[in-house]
């Protein structure tokens, strides 16, 4: 069975005063029923995993580079978010795809670098509004299943995150019949790749436009076993909400 997860991506966001909100999420949750994760800015990372201690929540970055280290102005190493505390590397973050120009092969690895530094790799792919219109959602997800994720992954070292890339920061949300869809292809396709046991135990989140009032829903979709939050994982609040409907999933 996958891990349940709640993630929280805070993008380009936070500075020393968000780290409140960890003080908030950690007093609200002792013991959560679901794994609890937040991805800050780089410049945060080290504060927030000493504030999140050995505790409930734990921490990992927004990206990270495909080799150990060297002369790459402005990039972190698998090493360094270690290093830092964290646990976890987003990689291939729709924003990164468009903003860097990451591709598959990129993105896979940047994976690859993650897990050799002893992070778990949480893999981002989805489409643009363009692709679903045209009917291409399944083909353009196999196919960035298949170049975004290296080969020897298990459940402990990898979680996929679909977000449709229209979803995003919208407050649009595809159906549930859509999130069913895409989440069942998914979990299907890494059975394939990886065999029945491994394939069962990658978590799969559901990422773009989760809140606290759209939360309980999307969680009852079968192949959904948590959320990538962007916006709604900066407020203890909102995001207390969606862990607290994902313990109760
Ligand atoms: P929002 O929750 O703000 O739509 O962002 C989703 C996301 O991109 C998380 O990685």
């Amino acid at each position: 069975m996958a891990q349940k997860l709640a993630a929280g991506n805070w993008k380009m966001n936070g500075t020393e005063a968000s780290l409140a909100e960890i003080d908030a999420m950690i007093a609200a949750f002792p013991a959560p029923g679901c794994k609890v994760l937040i991805c800050p800015p780089a410049t945060l990372l080290e504060r927030l995993s000493r504030r999140a201690g050995n505790g409930p929540i734990a921490t990992g970055s927004q990206d990270c580079h495909m080799k150990a280290s060297g002369a790459h102005t402005g990039d972190i190493s698998a090493e360094m978010i270690k290093d830092a505390g964290g646990s976890y590397a987003i990689v291939g973050h729709s924003e990164r795809r468009t903003d860097h120009g990451e591709t598959d092969a990129i993105v896979c690895a940047k994976a690859e670098a993650a897990l050799a530094g002893g992070l778990i790799a949480v893999v981002c792919i989805g489409e643009t509004e363009a692709q679903r219109d045209a009917g291409e959602t399944l083909d353009l997800i196999g196919t960035q299943l298949a170049g975004s994720i290296p080969e020897g992954v298990t459940g402990d070292t990898l979680v996929v995150a679909y977000e449709p890339v229209w979803a995003i920061g919208t407050g649009r949300i595809p159906t549930i019949e859509q999130i069913t869809e895409v989440h069942d292809f998914i979990r299907t396709r890494l059975i394939e790749r990886f065999g029945a046991e491994v394939g069962a135990a990658v978590s799969l989140l559901y990422g773009g436009s989760v809140k606290p009032s759209n939360a309980t829903e999307i969680f009852a979709v079968e192949n959904v076993d948590g959320a990538l939050v962007g916006g709604a994982s900066l407020k203890a609040s909102d995001f207390g909400a969606i862990i607290d409907a994902l313990q109760k999933a």
